[in-house]
C-alpha cells in the first residue's frame, strides 16, 4: 500500500487539493464502516497476493478461453475501421434502426428459442432494468436468497417487497407464494458461487400453478451449457415456460454486455421502460461486433466447451477423493467453502503459495460465516494443470484443517480420504 501511495504521489500535481468531506458525508462513511466491523479485512481478504506469469488462474469468467481468440479481436478491429464507435447514444433513440445491435438481439433471439432479445449494457443493468420494469410498489418478488445481487438491486428499483425463498427450494417458494401471493419469482440457472443449478422444471410448475413471472439469470450457463451455448433453460426444453432469461456476457462470452430474452411484446415494453436503457448509453458496435464472432466460436468449437465440462468433472472427482465437500457443484464453478474469514483467510494463503489461484466469496456475497474460495474452470487447463491443482489441494488439507471446516462434516456421510495420509 505504502508502495502505491509513493509511486501515485509522484505523479500527482503538486498542489493537489483535497475537498474535506462534510460531516454529512463522513458521517455517513463512519457508519458503514461500523456495520461492517471487518471491512480492513475484508479488503485484504478479497486482495491475496498477485498470481505470477507461471501461476495457474480459476478467478476467470472466461470459461472457453475467448479472451484473446484472433476471430473476436479481428471482427472488432473491422468494425472499428468501418464505423469507429458509431453513433454515441443511449439506445432508446435507435430501437427502430436495422442495425447490427438489432441483428444480433434477432440472433441471440433465435439461438436461444426464444421471439426476441434486447441488448443492455451489462448483465447487472439486464437484471436491474427488468425488475425495475416489470415490477413496482406493492409488487412483491420471490426470489431465491442466492440469487445475483443485481436481481436484488432490481427489487430495490422497483421500490417491490422482496420476498426471499430457500435456496433451490420449490417446496418453500410455493409455501411463500401461498402466504404472501403471487409476483416474480427471481432465480439464477447456475449459481456463481456454488455452481449449483436450479431444478428449473419444478420452479416453471410453481410459477404456473399460481400465475407468477420467472425470471431466470443465464448469466454462468449461457455459451456455457445446451447446445451451443443456448443455456439451460433450453437445454431442459423450458423455452415456451419461461417468461425472460437475462444474460451477461461477461462469461462465456468474454466480453462486457449483457441481454434480456423473452416475447416480442415484452421485449418492447422493456425497451422503453427500463431505466438502464433509457439513461445510459448503448454499447458500441465493435463490441456488438465482439459478440456476434464469439457466438460463431462458440458454435464452430464445440470442444471448447466438451473440454470446459471434462476438466471441471476431472477437478470435482479429484476434489471429492480428497475429501472436499464439491456435493453442491455440478457445473464449471466450484466453490470450497473453509467458513469463518480467518478459515479462509488461511486456505486461500495456502493454496497461492502453491501457485494457484481462485476468488475469495465471503458474507455478503455468501451467508456469514460460510466464506467460500471459488474456482472457476475453463477449457484452457490442461491434464498437468489440473493434476498440480489436485496435488496441491491435496498437500494444504491437513495445514488448514479441512477436515474441521463445517462443510466437510455435512459431506453426506462419506468417508473422507485424503491422497497425503
Ligand atoms: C449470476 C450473475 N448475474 C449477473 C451478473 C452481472 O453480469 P455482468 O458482469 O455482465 O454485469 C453476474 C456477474 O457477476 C452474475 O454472476
Amino acid at each position: 500500500m505504502d508502495c502505491l501511495h509513493s509511486s501515485v504521489s509522484t505523479s500527482r500535481r503538486p498542489l493537489l487539493q483535497v475537498p474535506v468531506d462534510p460531516p454529512i458525508l463522513a458521517e455517513h462513511i463512519r457508519r458503514a464502516y461500523a456495520n461492517r466491523e471487518n471491512l480492513h479485512r475484508l479488503d485484504h481478504l478479497l486482495n491475496g497476493s498477485v498470481p505470477g506469469p507461471d501461476s495457474i488462474q480459476m478467478r476467470t469468467n472466461d470459461y472457453l478461453g475467448l479472451a484473446a481468440h484472433p476471430r473476436i479481436i479481428g471482427a472488432e478491429i473491422e468494425a472499428l475501421e468501418e464505423g469507429g464507435h458509431g453513433d454515441s447514444l443511449s439506445r432508446i433513440f435507435a430501437h427502430r434502426r436495422e442495425d447490427r445491435h438489432r441483428a444480433f438481439e434477432r440472433r441471440l433471439a433465435n439461438l436461444m428459442g426464444a421471439e426476441d432479445s434486447v441488448l443492455c449494457n451489462s448483465g447487472y443493468c439486464a437484471n436491474v432494468g427488468l425488475i425495475q420494469a416489470i415490477a413496482g410498489p406493492g409488487s412483491v418478488v420471490h426470489i431465491d436468497m442466492l440469487a445475483h445481487a443485481s436481481l436484488w438491486e432490481g427489487i430495490k428499483s422497483a421500490g417491490a417487497t422482496a420476498r426471499a425463498f430457500r435456496h433451490n427450494d420449490p417446496a418453500h417458494l410455493e409455501r411463500q407464494i401461498q402466504t404472501y401471493g403471487p409476483g416474480v419469482i427471481a432465480i439464477d440457472a447456475l449459481y456463481s458461487t456454488s455452481g449449483h443449478k436450479a431444478p428449473l422444471a419444478a420452479f416453471v410448475e410453481v410459477a404456473e400453478r399460481h400465475g407468477c413471472v420467472l425470471v431466470v439469470d443465464e448469466t454462468h450457463s449461457f455459451g456455457a451449457h445446451g447446445t451451443d451455448g443456448a443455456g439451460l433453460v433450453d437445454a431442459a426444453g423450458l423455452t415456451g415456460r419461461v417468461h425472460f432469461r437475462t444474460l451477461g456476457l461477461s462469461k462465456a462470452v468474454s466480453s462486457r454486455g449483457g441481454a434480456i430474452v423473452c416475447s416480442a411484446r415484452n421485449a418492447d415494453f422493456y425497451r422503453y421502460e427500463a431505466m438502464p436503457m433509457i439513461f445510459s448509453t448503448t454499447v458500441l458496435a465493435h463490441e456488438v461486433a465482439g459478440f456476434e464472432a464469439a457466438l460463431d466460436i462458440i458454435r464452430d468449437e464445440p470442444w471448447r466447451r466438451q473440454r470446459l465440462h471434462a476438466n471441471h468433472t476431472r477437478l470435482r472427482d479429484g476434489l471429492d477423493a480428497i475429501g472436499y465437500n464439491v456435493d453442491i457443484s455440478d457445473s464449471q464453478i466450484i466453490g470450497l467453502e473453509a467458513g469463518s474469514d480467518d478459515a479462509i483467510i488461511a486456505f486461500r494463503d495456502a493454496v497461492e503459495r502453491h501457485g494457484i489461484f481462485g476468488s475469495v466469496f465471503c458474507a455478503p456475497a455468501t451467508p456469514k460465516n460460510r466464506a467460500i474460495l471459488r474456482f472457476t474452470v475453463h477449457c484452457n487447463l490442461s491434464e498437468a494443470d489440473i493434476a498440480t491443482v489436485l496435488a496441491a489441494l491435496d498437500s494444504v488439507w491437513f495445514e488448514v484443517g479441512a477436515g474441521d471446516w463445517t462443510s466437510s462434516r455435512r459431506r453426506r456421510g462419506r468417508t473422507t480420504l485424503s491422497l497425503a495420509a
